[in-house]
C-alpha cells in the first residue's frame, strides 16, 4: 500500500443547528474566522499537506460552497480593473482548479462514518485524509503535514490526538494508548463519546485522519452507533479488533472546536491577535473591556 497521501475528504453535510439563524440560508463552512471562510483553512491545510484531490460530502443548502470555489469573473474584473492587485491574488487563491474538487451528496444525516462511506468510489483503493473543517489548528506547520510525514515512518490508520479535561471525554472519540513513541502512540481500542467514567483515558480523538481502504470496508457494515449515527471511530475500532494498525499522533498546535459557539469566538480573536493589521486595535478593545469588567466587579 503507497504511503503518499492525495486525497481528502471534507464531510460538510452537517445542519450547523448551533449557529441557528446564522446557517438557515448559508453553510456552517462558509462562516468566517475574521476575513476567510472555515472551510478555506481546511482547504489551506490539506493542500500544504500534499492533498491535490478534495472530495466534498455535502447536503441540501450547501451550493454556497460550490460558488465558494468557483471563479468569480465579474468581482476579478473589477479588482482588475480598479488595480487591486493584493484583493485579486487573495480571491485567486481560493480557485479550485476544474477536476480537483469532487462534491458527493449524503442524502441522509446518517453519521460521520456514512458521510466518510459516500465518497468511497471516489477514493478508490488507496489511503485517504478526513478532515472535520469544525476543528481548526492553529501553528506553524498544519497538523495534516505533520500527520503525512509520520505516516510515511509508520503506514498503518493515523488519527490526530490531543488530551482534553476528563470531564469533556465525552464530547469525542477517544483512545485507549498502549505503546508511545515520541508524537505516535499505538491505539489498543477507540471508542465514540464514552460516559465519563468509562472513558479509556482523556487522549481525544480530533478531526484529522488518514485512512486505510479497510476502514471503508468495515464502514460498509457498520451499524449505528452512539448517538444513533453510523460512527467513524467504530470503523477504526473495528480495525485494531482485525489486527490492523492504528496510531495516535500528538499534533504540535493549537486546536479551536469552531463547531461551538465559545470556540469558534475564540478562534476569531486569535487569528485576529495574530494579524498585524488588527492587532493593535483588538488589543486595546480588550483592555477596555477587561478594566470595565474589574471597575464593575
Ligand atoms: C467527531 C468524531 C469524534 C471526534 C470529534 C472531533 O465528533 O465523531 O470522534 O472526537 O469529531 O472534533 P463530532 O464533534 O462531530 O460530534
Amino acid at each position: 500500500m503507497k504511503r503518499c497521501v492525495t486525497k481528502a475528504v471534507f464531510p460538510v453535510a452537517g445542519l450547523g443547528t448551533r449557529f441557528l439563524p446564522a446557517t438557515k440560508s448559508i453553510p456552517k463552512e462558509i462562516l468566517t474566522l475574521v476575513d476567510r471562510p472555515l472551510i478555506q483553512y481546511a482547504i489551506d491545510e490539506a493542500r500544504a499537506a500534499g492533498i491535490t484531490e478534495f472530495i466534498f460530502v455535502t447536503s441540501r443548502g450547501k451550493s454556497a460552497l460550490e460558488d465558494y470555489f468557483d471563479e468569480a469573473p465579474v468581482l476579478e474584473q473589477t479588482l482588475a480593473r480598479t488595480g487591486k492587485t493584493a484583493l485579486l491574488e487573495t480571491l485567486r487563491a481560493t480557485n479550485m482548479e476544474s477536476g480537483a474538487i469532487a462534491y458527493i451528496r449524503q442524502r441522509q444525516a446518517l453519521g460521520l462514518g456514512h458521510a466518510v462511506w459516500c465518497a468511497r468510489k471516489l477514493i478508490g483503493d488507496e489511503p485517504f485524509a478526513v478532515i472535520l473543517p469544525d476543528d481548526v489548528i492553529a501553528g506553524e506547520t498544519g497538523c495534516l503535514k505533520q500527520m503525512v510525514d509520520a505516516y510515511a515512518e509508520t503506514g498503518g490508520n493515523m488519527v490526530a490526538a490531543m488530551e482534553v479535561p476528563q470531564d469533556k471525554v465525552s464530547a469525542y472519540g477517544v483512545l485507549d494508548p498502549a505503546g508511545e513513541q515520541g508524537d505516535v502512540l499505538r491505539a489498543r481500542g477507540m471508542v465514540e463519546k464514552p460516559a465519563v467514567g468509562a472513558a479509556p483515558s482523556n487522549l481525544a480523538v480530533i478531526g484529522r485522519y488518514i485512512l486505510t481502504p479497510a476502514i471503508l470496508r468495515n464502514l460498509e457494515r457498520m451499524q449505528p452507533g452512539a448517538g444513533g449515527e453510523v460512527q467513524l471511530t467504530d470503523a477504526i475500532a473495528d480495525e485494531i479488533s482485525a489486527g490492523g494498525d492504528v496510531y495516535g499522533f500528538r499534533f504540535r498546535g493549537t486546536r479551536f472546536d469552531c463547531g461551538s459557539k465559545a470556540g469558534f469566538l475564540q478562534a476569531t480573536i486569535a487569528f485576529a491577535l495574530a494579524r498585524d493589521d488588527l492587532r493593535d486595535e483588538l488589543f486595546d478593545f480588550i483592555g477596555d473591556v477587561i478594566s470595565m469588567r474589574q471597575a464593575a466587579q
